[in-house]
């Protein structure tokens, strides 16, 4: 149930960069990587047809988070607004695209390992201090990446691709 939650926050915060991006350039920008993963997305959910409800590990063989568990459409939404909108990139910056069972890009693996370390940020370290406003504080991919490659260290740097 947390995993669901907690995924379902990824793709609602996710929308909103591209209206945040202060620059028109940077949006022209953000706008491209957007139209191109549009585009992968509708086509990998158009493949799934009628499979689209079914869990995600039924479909993908290579799931070693607890996305395996999620409806593969889903899984779909997440790749395209949590981790590439969040990052500002398309699915080549973590996929060789039409394989994305392979192993060989580090940026898929460090956001495998980006996305464990979420759950314990909120899990065990924001849920162990005391009096904060929320009951259920989180940060996700969004809240460090905000469309950029690298977070930003100081208000005056917006983070670079
Ligand atoms: C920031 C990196 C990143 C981006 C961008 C990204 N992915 Fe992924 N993708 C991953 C990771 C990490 C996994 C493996 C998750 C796991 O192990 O549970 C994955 C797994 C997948 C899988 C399952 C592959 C299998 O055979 O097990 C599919 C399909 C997929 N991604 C599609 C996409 C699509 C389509 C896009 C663009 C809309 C995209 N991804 C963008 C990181 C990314
Ligand atoms: C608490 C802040 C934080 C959160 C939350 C976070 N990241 Fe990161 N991420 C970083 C930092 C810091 C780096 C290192 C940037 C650098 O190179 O200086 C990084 C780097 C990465 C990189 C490597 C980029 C590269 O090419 O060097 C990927 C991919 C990535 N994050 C994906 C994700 C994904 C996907 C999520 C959500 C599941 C996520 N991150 C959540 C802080 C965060």
């Amino acid at each position: 149930m947390r995993l669901i939650v907690w995924t379902l926050a990824i793709v609602v915060t996710g929308t909103t960069v591209a209206s945040t991006a202060p620059s028109a350039a940077r949006r022209m920008a953000a706008d491209s990587t957007s139209e191109a993963r549009n585009r992968m997305a509708k086509i990998m959910l158009d493949s799934l047809g009628d499979r689209a409800t079914l869990p995600a590990e039924s479909i993908w063989a290579n799931l070693k988070t607890g996305l395996a568990k999620v409806p593969a459409r889903n899984l779909i939404a997440i790749m395209n607004m949590g981790f590439g909108k969040s990052l500002g990139v398309t699915c080549e910056f973590c996929h060789v695209a039409g394989h994305f069972d392979k192993e060989d890009s580090t940026q898929k693996q460090i956001a495998r390992e980006m996305f464990k370390m979420v759950p314990r940020i909120n899990q065990e370290l924001l849920a162990a201090i005391p009096g904060i406003q929320n009951k259920n504080p989180i940060v996700n991919c969004t809240t460090c990446h905000r469309g950029r490659v690298k977070p930003a260290l100081s208000l005056d740097d917006p983070g670079s691709n």
